[in-house]
C-alpha cells in the first residue's frame, strides 16, 4: 500500500519487483493478495486458459487484441503474449494501480467495465468476472442496453456474473474467443436463464471444463467453478434447427437430433460448425483445501496443465470431444452432462443425427468418415474474407 501510495516518479525498480513477487505466480496466491471481494484466480488456471486459446486459434500472432474485463492484479495478463495489444478494465483503483505497474504494456483502465464500449473489437476476451455483486448503475452510464440487467427508472441492476458475460460477448469480434472461469449455476439457474439463451443466439460452444472447489481455497471460499469456452459466430453462419428425442435415463439423457425447422414444437438450433463440445472434469487442481501440494508424480504437473494436450497438436478433434449437444436445453445451458462413452455406443448404435447435421459423420461411430472440426474455420475465414 505504501508503494502505491506514493506519486509516480517516486516508485523505483524495487518497488514494482516487490510488487511482481507478490501478485504474479506463487504470489498471486497468497492471501496478501486477496481484497474485499476479489478472488483472484490461481496462475495456472489463467495460464490454462490462455494456453489452451492459443491451441484452439491456431497460434497467436502480434497485434491481437485482448480484454481482461476485471483484471484484479493482472494474473491472465501475466499469460499473455508481451506484444499483444491489451485492455484491461478493474474497478478498484489498487489493483488497477498494481496491475498498471508490473504491466507496463497493458492498458489498464481503472474504471467500471460495465462502462467500457467497444463493441466486436477483440480477438480474445478472457478472465474471470466478480461474482453475487449487486450491479447499480445509471442507463445513462452504459453505452448500450444489457439484456442482462433489469432496468427500473433510470436505472439497471442485477448479477455481475451475468452483466459481465454479456459485455464479453458484445466486445468481442465475430469469430473471436471468450473464456471465462465461471460459478456453475450459470450452466442451470434459472436466474442464469436469459444469459444463456443469449450466448446461444451469439455463439458456438466450445468447452465447458470443471473445476473442483479446492480452485479458490487460498482465498477461503469453495465455490464450484467451471471454465467456459465460447466462440461469437460471425453473421454468415447460419441456425441449424433440431429437435431432440430423448433415450437413456433422466439423470443422463442421451439425444438424438433430427433436423427440423423452426416452427416445429420443442425444437431448438445451433450454429452450423458447431462441434462437439470438449468437457473435462478436473478433480485435482494441483493443491488440497489447506493448500497443500497434490503433486503425486513430482513433475509439477497438475491435471489442467495435462489437459492442455487435448487443445494444442492440432486443436480438438472427435477422440476428446464428447457427443453432448451445445447449449442443451433451455435450463442446461453449459451443464454438460456426459453419459459412460460405451454405454452411449450401446444405446445410441450408429444413428446419431445431429453430427451429420453439422459436421459429418464421427468416425469412431461408424468407423467411415470423421467430424469436420475445420468448417467453423471456413465460416469465419469466408466472413473475414468477404469484408
Ligand atoms: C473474481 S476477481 C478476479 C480478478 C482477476 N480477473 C483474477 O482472476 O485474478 C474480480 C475482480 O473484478 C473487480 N470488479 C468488480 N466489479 C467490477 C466492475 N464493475 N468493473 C471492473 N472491475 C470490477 C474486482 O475489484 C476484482 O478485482
Amino acid at each position: 500500500m505504501a508503494i502505491i501510495a506514493k506519486p509516480h516518479e517516486d516508485i523505483t525498480e524495487d518497488d514494482v519487483q516487490f510488487l511482481r513477487d507478490n501478485y504474479t505466480s506463487a504470489g498471486g496466491l497468497l492471501p496478501n493478495a486477496y481484497s474485499g471481494g476479489a478472488f483472484f484466480t490461481p496462475t495456472h488456471v489463467a495460464r490454462f486458459i490462455v494456453e489452451a486459446l492459443r491451441g484452439l486459434s491456431g497460434g497467436f500472432s502480434a497485434g491481437q487484441t485482448w480484454l481482461e474485463p476485471s483484471c484484479g492484479s493482472g494474473v491472465f495478463i501475466e499469460h499473455i503474449p508481451d506484444d499483444a495489444e491489451i485492455t484491461a478494465l478493474e474497478l478498484d483503483e489498487t489493483s488497477a494501480k498494481v496491475t498498471t505497474l508490473i504491466y507496463p504494456h497493458a492498458n489498464v483502465i481503472n474504471a467500471d467495465a460495465l462502462t467500457h464500449s467497444r463493441r466486436d473489437y477483440y480477438d480474445f476476451v478472457i478472465g474471470n468476472p466478480p461474482y453475487g455483486v449487486s450491479i447499480d448503475i445509471a442507463a445513462e452510464e452504459l453505452p448500450d442496453e444489457y439484456v442482462t440487467l433489469t432496468k427500473k427508472r433510470d436505472r439497471y441492476g442485477g448479477k455481475s456474473e451475468l452483466a459481465f458475460i454479456e459485455l464479453a460477448i458484445k466486445a468481442a469480434k465475430p469469430g473471436g474467443y471468450i473464456a471465462l472461469v465461471l460459478p456453475k449455476g450459470i450452466g442451470f439457474s434459472g436466474a442464469s436463464a436469459k444469459v444463456r439463451d443469449l450466448a446461444k443466439e451469439t455463439c458456438w460452444h466450445v468447452a465447458s471444463i470443471e473445476l473442483p472447489e479446492t480452485t479458490f481455497a487460498h482465498v477461503g471460499t469453495t465455490i464450484k467453478t467451471d471454465i467456459h469456452i465460447l466462440r461469437k459466430i460471425t453473421p454468415n453462419a447460419r441456425k441449424v434447427y433440431v429437435e431432440y428425442s430423448r433415450i437413456g435415463s433422466e439423470k443422463y439423457p442421451l439425444d438424438i437430433v433430427k433436423q427440423t425447422d423452426a416452427t416445429t414444437e420443442g425444437s431448438t438450433f445451433w450454429y452450423e460448425g458447431q462441434q462437439p463440445i470438449f468437457h473435462a472434469v478436473i478433480t485435482d487442481i494441483g493443491y488440497d483445501k489447506d493448500g497443500k501440494s497434490t503433486d503425486k508424480w513430482g513433475d509439477g504437473l497438475t491435471q489442467l496443465d495435462e489437459l492442455l494436450e487435448a487443445f494444442t497438436d492440432g486443436g480438438l478433434v472427435r477422440e476428446n470431444c464428447d457427443p453432448v449437444a451445445p447449449f442443451k436445453d433451455e435450463y442446461h445451458g453449459f451443464s454438460v452432462k456426459v453419459p459412460p462413452h460405451e454405454e452411449w455406443r450401446v444405446k445410441a448404435g450408429h444413428v446419431t443425427y445431429w453430427n451429420v447435421l453439422t459436421l459429418g459423420r464421427g468416425e469412431d461411430i461408424n468407423g467411415t468418415s470423421s467430424f469436420d472440426f475445420d468448417w467453423q474455420d471456413r465460416i469465419v475465414n469466408e466472413y473475414k474474407g468477404a469484408r
